[in-house]
Formats: C-alpha cells, sequence, structure tokens
C-alpha cells in the first residue's frame, strides 16, 4: 500500500493500494471507532457496481450503513441533488459523529463533500474514489462544489476529508474514453513541475497504476499545502484548463474535460514556444505523450470563440487573466496576461 499524507487545514491520508474497498470499513473504523451511522452517496452505475462491498465492509467493521443514489453524471451535481442528500441525513437522523463516504467520480465527490461541509455546519467525509480523475485529482485538496445552471462548480466549500481510499482495481471498469480522461490528468502533473512523473509515463502504468497515482497524488498535495485557497501556486494545477474550459463551453460539452485539457495544455505549450516562453522540444514531447495515452490534439475552434469564454471565466481577477504556460520539460510557470492579448496568445497555439 502507498500512503501520501495530506497536511491541509484538516490532516488527512490518501491511501492506494489494489483491493482496498474490502477494507474500508477497517480502514474507516481505525479513525472513527464504531458504531456510527455512515451514508454512502454514490450514483446509480457506481451503485451497481461496487456498493454492495462497501456496504457489507462497514457493517463488518460495526457502521450502519444507508445509501442515497443520484442518477449518474454532471447533470446531477445540482441544488437539487443536494438537497436531497441534506433530507436523507436529517432523515436517517445523522449526527456530527456521524459520516459520509463520497463513493464514486468526481461528481460524487463534490457533491457529498458539500454536503457534509454543510450538513449540521460540517461532519466528517471519506472519499472513495472510482474514476482516475477522482483519485489524481478532485479527491484531494478539498474543494468540494455544485453547479449552477450559469455555470459548473460556482457555488461550493474548502472542506477537507478525513481520510481517501483509492482501491486501483476500481479502474477495471472504467470506459476508455473516462479512463483517458483521468490519463489527461496525470499527464498535466509531470509538465507543471515532475520531469521524473514524465519518464515513468513513457511506459503504460495501466497494469501497475499504483506508483503512478501516488505520485500524482503528492504532486497535488505539494501545491495545495503551499497554498490552500487557490492564491497562488495551486493555480498550477490550471495547466490546460483556461483554453480547455473553454474548448469544453465551445463544444457544448461534447467534448470531455480531459480531451478539452489535452488539447488546451498543447494549445499553451505550443503558444508558449512562439512567445519565447518555452524551450522547443516541449509541444512535440507533449503531443507524443497525449497520444500515447489516445487523448486528441486538435483544437476544432479559433482563438476568438476561445478568448470569449475565457475572459467570461470566474477565475478572472480584473483586467488580467493568469494563465500557465510550459517553460521546459516538467517545469510550467504562472504568467498573467492582460485581457486584450488573450486571443492573439491563443491564436499562436493554434497554427
Ligand atoms: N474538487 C476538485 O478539486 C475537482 C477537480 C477536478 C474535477 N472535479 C469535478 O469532478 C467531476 C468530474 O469527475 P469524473 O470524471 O470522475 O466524473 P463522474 O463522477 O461523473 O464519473 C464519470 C462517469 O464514470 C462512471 N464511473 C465512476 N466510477 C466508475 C467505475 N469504477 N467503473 C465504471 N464507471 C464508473 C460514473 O458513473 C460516471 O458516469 C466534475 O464535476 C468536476 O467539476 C473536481
Ligand atoms: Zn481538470
Amino acid at each position: 500500500m502507498k500512503t501520501v499524507s495530506v497536511r491541509a487545514s484538516r490532516p488527512y491520508e490518501v491511501k492506494i493500494e489494489a483491493g482496498l474497498l474490502a477494507r474500508a470499513g477497517a480502514e474507516i473504523a481505525a479513525l472513527y471507532a464504531p458504531p456510527r451511522s455512515v451514508l454512502i452517496v454514490t450514483d446509480d452505475t457506481v451503485n451497481a457496481l461496487y456498493a454492495d462491498a462497501l456496504t457489507a465492509s462497514l457493517e463488518k467493521a460495526g457502521f450502519g450503513a444507508s445509501r442515497f443514489v443520484f442518477a449518474h453524471g454532471e447533470c446531477s451535481k445540482h441544488i437539487g441533488t443536494l438537497g436531497e442528500i441534506w433530507n436523507t441525513l436529517a432523515e436517517h437522523k445523522l449526527t456530527r459523529s456521524d459520516l459520509i463516504v463520497a463513493l464514486g467520480g468526481g461528481v460524487t465527490g463534490d457533491m457529498a463533500g458539500f454536503a457534509a461541509a454543510t450538513f449540521l455546519r460540517g461532519i466528517a467525509y471519506i472519499q472513495i474514489p472510482t474514476t482516475l480523475l477522482a483519485m489524481v485529482d478532485s479527491s484531494v485538496g478539498g474543494k468540494t462544489a455544485i453547479d449552477l445552471s450559469v455555470g459548473k462548480n460556482l457555488v461550493g466549500a474548502f472542506y477537507q476529508p478525513s481520510l481517501v481510499l483509492c482501491d486501483t482495481d476500481l479502474l477495471a471498469t472504467l470506459s476508455p474514453e473516462i479512463y483517458a480522461d483521468g490519463c489527461a490528468e496525470v499527464i498535466k502533473y509531470g509538465y507543471i513541475n515532475d520531469p521524473t512523473l514524465l519518464g515513468m509515463l513513457e511506459t503504460s502504468f495501466a497494469d501497475a497504476p499504483e506508483a503512478v497515482i501516488a505520485r500524482c497524488i503528492a504532486d497535488k498535495r505539494d501545491l495545495v499545502e503551499a497554498d490552500e485557497h487557490d492564491n497562488g501556486a495551486r493555480q498550477l494545477l490550471n495547466l490546460g484548463h483556461t483554453a480547455g474550459h473553454a474548448i469544453e463551453a465551445c463544444s457544448n460539452f461534447e467534448i470531455s474535460h480531459g480531451s478539452a485539457v489535452a488539447i488546451g495544455m498543447l494549445l499553451m505549450a505550443r503558444a508558449a514556444v512562439k512567445k519565447g516562453l518555452c524551450t522547443p522540444d516541449v509541444p512535440a514531447h507533449m503531443e507524443a505523450m497525449l497520444r500515447a495515452y489516445h487523448l486528441p490534439t486538435d483544437c476544432p475552434f479559433g482563438a476568438a470563440d476561445l478568448a470569449a469564454v475565457a475572459l467570461s471565466d470566474k477565475k478572472r481577477k480584473g483586467a488580467t487573466l493568469s494563465l500557465v504556460v510550459p517553460q521546459k520539460l516538467g517545469q510550467s510557470v504562472l504568467y498573467p496576461i492582460a485581457a486584450a492579448e488573450v486571443e492573439e496568445f491563443f491564436a499562436a497555439g493554434l497554427n
């Protein structure tokens, strides 16, 4: 088993091992002595695959387990589902010594985490991420949120989990597309600041993913610890995301998040080389890497459309936008740019 310790405002451990789901009850009991009530929050797909095993493990450890199941997908990540979770917690009479367990991908984790942050002004929650993206990204760092009709992740809280359990066996049932989406985030860490990870990714990590997943989590942990509330170094995690979000939006969310981030990263690398900010070897290296992990590299939209979306993003501060640009292999930097120059910068990455 690999363990990554996170020292955020609430310290916690991330454990990574094949077969961990069956031991989840014992792992949780070591932190929170039973008897206690646990509400498992999960979507319908993950419920059918893994919730019975989790319930059995929790009950064996002495917990009382109930379940809240919602329809899978981003379209459930809204105030209506959150309200149903709150009501379920109240109906099952959970108290502040009880627990929420988020069993699922990033949608489940974000929503269950926000329910935990707010129900009774905060009860403990445990993440059991079931997608690669959730393991390496959304389950670590304490960002929780729901979407509004005008935009994603607009209402939420910083609220740290008490424990994260990554069972790598659960990745086996992911569709190739959803697995590839997670690979985009894995690859991202390499180009942000981890040349060693780039080396590890030269051969596929699918058969033995623990080391790569642990390394990504440690990379995110280091950035989050330096800047828990996202005012500085943590923004490096947005590599490929400013352009990526614009690509997702321009496609009416037909292009998945990971695919959009892949295209966005390469666009930034190409633009950075054109602007003299980056060594010329990065774009070809990145393009080969993305292709090896079955990710797209061509941007179907023009710079004007992308810039229009990027400039309406909530992360924008005043008249400047903080872009993340690769500098050399395994190193990126924050690059503040005037709003008026964003379109031209994107254009440089497109041709
Ligand atoms: N909080 C953060 O820091 C953070 C960071 C990145 C992304 N996010 C959020 O994460 C969400 C995206 O996460 P996601 O891609 O995991 O989405 P998701 O939770 O919707 O999961 C994707 C799909 O995979 C299915 N699935 C999950 N695990 C499975 C398994 N083991 N086998 C088979 N199918 C499985 C789900 O049912 C779902 O249909 C977005 O809402 C995004 O905003 C949050
Ligand atoms: Zn992302």
